[in-house]
């Protein structure tokens, strides 16, 4: 199949479609909803794809869906995905389509994601007598929960019959019209910890008398840092991070217990696997050493993101033949932050490439700022890069089965 004249094609259908999506955008950036509360959005989306034809799977009791486009029964499935959940914050943003749902926002750009996702479904159920293969669209619920809706969604059986998985994440860092790319890995593990300290009250003139909490939490603390400063190799990237401390209630009383809570992010297994042995170990002796008992609560959350290289290619040369060379941008440090896409590169290879949203004034906050916004001229990019990767996608299937 020739595909290289497919590019115009559909580039002209993502332009004519893009204040249709930006209308899109703008009504779920209105009425955002948080993790697992998706059910608006969900019939709000459903109902955008109605005309195009597509199977829809729906779960009556919870949010979020997955739509196909099937070409040939019995064949594999290209899978896009994308993320439809809200943060808790109060938006700041005074615009005509500002959030209308008190204390949540849209500030990761997952409106966005979901626009983009909904015009890549029309654009390619336009060109479904030039598609090849099945592609399934994956509107993911709760993303910025733990453990996330993916694992959900997985359940559901969103990844039978699926081959690969591509998705997109909003990038305010990168101008509008460029999109990025990593090779290998990408994004960290994300672990959260909860530790109990519970040591023994007394009067604050009589610390001797006391298991002092506060001072295990805070000896316990730098021990913590101190596993990333002198047991990770320096070229390593690992992260323990504090962010929560909770003890005491007045000025002249030692507190019997204390709280310290927290995140580890790592960029492969090997390294995540020490630091939770890690945290447990120091945890549990220093607190042994002064007498105290502790218990420590680790929730695992998603894995690393490991982009597949040759998936990563495509979708690059896809990029650059769509829109040009330039617009490529190649990211070489990978990101501390996590993604629960994670969980279906257990099962299937797969990639994420960041859409780049920064454009015009007020689109340059970083990501769950309460001033994020992105630029809407991003969202016609989204789809064009989507729908070119699939048809690349199928054009590299084509080659080895034709010989
Ligand atoms: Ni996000």
């Amino acid at each position: 199949m020739k595909v290289t004249p497919l590019a115009p094609h559909i580039s002209k259908l993502a332009d004519t479609l893009a204040p249709a999506l930006i209308k899109i955008r703008h009504h779920l950036h209105q009425y955002p909803e948080p993790g697992r509360q998706e059910k608006e959005t969900t019939a709000y989306l459903i109902h955008q794809l109605e005309p195009f034809n597509l199977q829809l799977t729906t779960h009556y009791v919870e949010t979020g869906f997955w739509a196909d486009l099937q070409i040939q029964p019995d064949a594999p499935f290209l899978a896009l995905r994308c993320d439809i959940d809200a943060l808790p914050i109060a938006e700041k943003n005074e615009i005509p389509y500002a959030s209308k749902n008190e204390g949540v926002m849209h500030a990761c750009g997952h409106d966005a994601h979901a626009a983009v996702l909904s015009g890549a479904a029309m654009v390619l159920s336009r060109l479904k007598s030039e598609l090849t293969g099945n592609v399934r669209f994956i509107f993911q619920p709760a993303e910025e929960i733990t453990p996330g809706g993916a694992l959900d969604m997985i359940e559901r059986g969103v990844l039978e019959g699926v081959e690969a998985i591509l998705t997109l994440h909003s990038d305010p860092r990168i101008e509008v019209g460029k999109v990025g790319f990593k090779f290998g890995p990408f994004m960290a593990s994300t672990d959260i910890f909860k530790i109990q300290i519970f040591g023994k009250g007394a009067h604050a003139a009589n610390p001797h008398k006391s298991i002092d909490p506060i001072m295990i939490a805070a000896q316990l603390i730098n021990s913590l840092h101190q596993v990333i400063s002198r047991e990770i190799n320096p070229v390593t990237p690992a992260v323990i991070t504090v962010t929560r401390i909770l003890a005491g209630t007045t000025i002249n009383v030692i507190p019997g217990e204390a709280e310290i809570w927290g995140t580890l992010r790592a960029l492969d297994k090997s390294t995540r696997t020490f630091l939770q042995n890690r945290l447990r170990e120091v945890t549990a002796s220093l607190c042994e050493m002064h007498h105290a008992q502790s218990e420590l609560t680790l929730d695992k959350g998603a894995p690393p993101v490991v982009n597949d290289d040759a998936l990563c290619q495509i979708v690059r040369n896809a990029t650059a033949e769509i829109l040009g060379e330039s617009h490529v941008k190649i990211l070489v440090e990978p990101d501390m932050g996590a993604e629960d896409f994670a969980w279906y590169l257990q099962t299937v290879p797969g990639m994420i490439f960041r859409l780049g949203t920064k454009g015009r004034p007020g689109s340059e906050f970083e990501l769950h700022h309460p001033n994020f916004d992105i630029d809407d001229r991003a969202l016609a990019v989204g789809v064009k890069v989507f729908c070119m990767s699939v048809f690349k996608y199928f054009e590299g299937k084509e080659e080895p089965q034709s010989k």
